[in-house]
């Protein structure tokens, strides 16, 4: 643990030093604001260690971190099912291209690009009110991270709703296949709503433990959902959760992760540690740039990489 500790302290320093940090996303305006000159990192362990380095408490904007937490939730409401409304394979395209679905029939290639969670935010509405829903999201995430404080930022969901011209025309695009069985307006709104939702590094690693620890928020601890669906889900972030830089980001890092526009990346170290890093500057596929280097840089100390024999 002390070894852990300092590790982490050593990233977060040298991120702090680093003077290439990629590019803020300007295309959400309220996101275009965000100094880049901010660095976080937290560990959270199987004895129940959180170690924190650098802006490691300070919210910022989860985006598509998000979708993990609701791909598990609409797994929960539908099971398998889910997987006739989306699929399970990479990409290869930005997060928010079109030109797969109409080849693949208004099908996303899988629950992490844009067309897909916005399939997930559809299934969740089965049988519920948009703001049903998103209070059930915001329930398991404070669930998850134990902690009441994590909240919704309504500026950040407007100004999304205002210029997302692009997530309108694929949600349309899906409604016509028949994919969305949800009014669109419904189904964005919630989708919206879910990416501007604000945590912490802190937060984010303590929710993503049920990852790391197959299911459960400590090793024997209380459940949240099954060994086997917490394996597959880390699975579709290994393969999926960074786009068309999956492949890059399970070259350098080798673990399970999901990154966000809002700069953060959520990784799962299976059995050994939940890791949020945040860092506002992205790189061209929309992954934080000092993200993905501090965990490259924490996998290889820790030797926590997936393929690490
Ligand atoms: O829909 C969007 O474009 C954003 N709300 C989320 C995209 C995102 O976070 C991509 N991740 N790197």
């Amino acid at each position: 643990m002390a070894h852990l500790e300092t590790v982490v302290g050593e990233i977060a320093a040298e991120m702090s030093a680093r003077a290439e940090r990629g590019t803020v996303a300007s295309y959400i305006p309220k996101l275009a604001g965000v100094p880049i000159d901010q660095f976080g990192i937290a560990v959270t362990t199987p004895d129940g260690a959180v170690i924190l380095a650098g802006d490691a408490t300070v919210p910022f904007s989860i985006q598509s971190i998000s979708k993990v937490f609701t791909l598990t939730l609409a797994l929960g409401q539908i099971g398998d099912e889910l997987w006739k409304r989306v699929g399970k394979e990479p990409s290869g395209n930005p997060f928010n291209s079109i030109v797969q679905l109409e080849h693949e029939h208004g099908i996303p290639r899988n629950p992490f690009i844009n067309a897909g969670a916005i399939a997930v935010a559809d299934a969740m509405l089965s049988g519920h009110q948009p703001r049903e829903a998103l209070g059930s999201i915001l329930r398991f995430i404070r669930f998850v991270s134990g902690d009441e404080g994590v909240s919704m930022d309504e500026d950040v969901a407007r100004s999304e709703k205002e210029t997302g011209f692009l997530n309108t025309a694929l949600a349309n695009y899906m409604r016509a296949f028949g994919v969305l069985q949800h009014p669109v307006d419904h189904v964005l709104g919630v989708y919206f709503h879910q990416c501007a939702i604000a945590m912490s590094c802190e937060q984010l690693a303590l929710a993503g433990r049920y990852l790391a620890f197959s299911g459960r928020l400590s090793p024997g601890g209380p459940s949240v959902v099954s060994e086997e669906r917490a394996r597959r889900i880390a699975a579709l972030m290994l393969t999926c959760g960074h786009y068309d830089g999956s492949g890059d980001f399970a070259f350098r890092v080798g673990l399970p992760g999901k990154s966000g526009v809002g700069g953060g990346i959520l990784a799962i170290a299976p059995g050994k540690a939940s890791i949020a890093v945040w860092s506002p500057g992205l790189d061209r596929h929309g992954n934080s740039v000092l993200g993905s280097l501090a965990l490259e840089h924490l996998a290889k100390a820790m030797r926590w990489s997936v393929f690490a024999g």
